[in-house]
């Protein structure tokens, strides 16, 4: 290509290589332009160069010289990262003197607020209060909670009471006393007292032999006669009313006879005593064969 060139420029003297590159270009081949671009990037480091070597002297080529190069004109240059770094952050004025600020004097003791005894007062006045109102406070919870607990342990008492009532065991009303065989004529027997609280007689009453049941309940006010067998009479302790063998009474307040229960035999023959039907003297009932066994 250069020679291509040469012999052109040496045919027509000094005419533009320009335009005697046109007829040549077509003859270019296709594959030849990418090799013609890297020539092309090659100019901005030629141009130095040849400044350079019109200027005579050899210039450096490292990125110092080249900025410095660059500042050379009235407007700044480019500059380094180092440099913009340095230029962030503008150093104090040497020149500038930092004020010495003196620390502040201490407060004099007529300056400072004096503690309010009013406040004081309050204070403690308030703390009394608070204590008043707890301890009154506190007892009256104290007293509530204990109140309430009684009435709590009381219920609970209570109600167990109502589970467990008293259960009175009383003797049976109907119950025997044995053969009439075994009663002598004239005989009080006693030995039912204390469980059943009845006497057996054997005795007569308006001339008719009989044996009878006698309730051992005083007529006056409801104390247990006793059995005197000496004087062969009913004797209450409590009033001193006294009472015959048939029942009948003859001194002290009580005013009126004995009772007696019912008697019967059984079906083995012995007397049975029925404690629910009782027989009174003065209304006429001692004449009912069921208040007496004739014997
Ligand atoms: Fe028997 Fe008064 S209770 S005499």
């Amino acid at each position: 290509m250069a020679d291509i060139l040469a012999a052109a420029r040496a045919s027509k003297g000094s005419s533009p290589p320009a335009a005697a590159a046109k007829p040549a270009a077509p003859a270019k081949p296709p594959a030849e332009k990418p090799a013609a671009k890297p020539a092309a990037a090659e100019k901005p480091v030629a141009k130095p160069a040849a400044k350079s070597a019109e200027s005579g002297s050899a210039a450096p080529k490292d990125t110092a010289s080249i900025l410095a190069a660059a500042r050379k004109g009235a407007k700044p240059g480019p500059v380094s990262k180092a440099e913009a770094a340095a230029l962030a952050k503008p150093s104090e004025p040497a020149g500038k003197k930092k004020i010495a600020v003196p620390p502040m004097p201490a407060k004099p003791d007529y300056a400072r607020p004096e503690r309010s005894t009013v406040a004081a007062d309050t204070s403690t006045r308030r703390s009394f209060m608070a204590i008043a109102a707890g301890a009154l406070f506190g007892s009256s919870m104290a007293i509530g909670f204990s109140s309430l607990a009684a009435t709590h342990l009381m219920w609970l008492l209570g109600l167990a009471r109502f589970m467990f009532p008293n259960i009175l065991i009383e003797p049976p009303t109907r119950f025997k006393v044995g053969f009439p065989d075994a009663l002598s004529p004239g005989q009080v027997e006693t030995k039912f007292i204390a469980q059943f609280g009845v006497w057996i007689v054997r005795y007569e009453f308006e001339g008719q032999p009989m044996i009878y049941a006698l309730k051992s309940v005083c007529t006056h006010l409801g104390c247990t006669p006793n059995w005197l067998e000496a004087e062969q009479k009913f004797k209450c302790p409590c009033h001193g009313s006294g009472f015959y063998k048939d029942g009948v009474n003859f001194e002290g307040p009580a005013p009126r006879p004995l009772e007696r229960y019912a008697i019967s035999v059984a079906d083995d023959g012995q007397l049975m005593v029925d404690k629910s039907r009782t027989f009174q003297e003065e209304m006429g009932q001692w004449r009912d064969s069921a208040s007496f066994v004739s014997v």
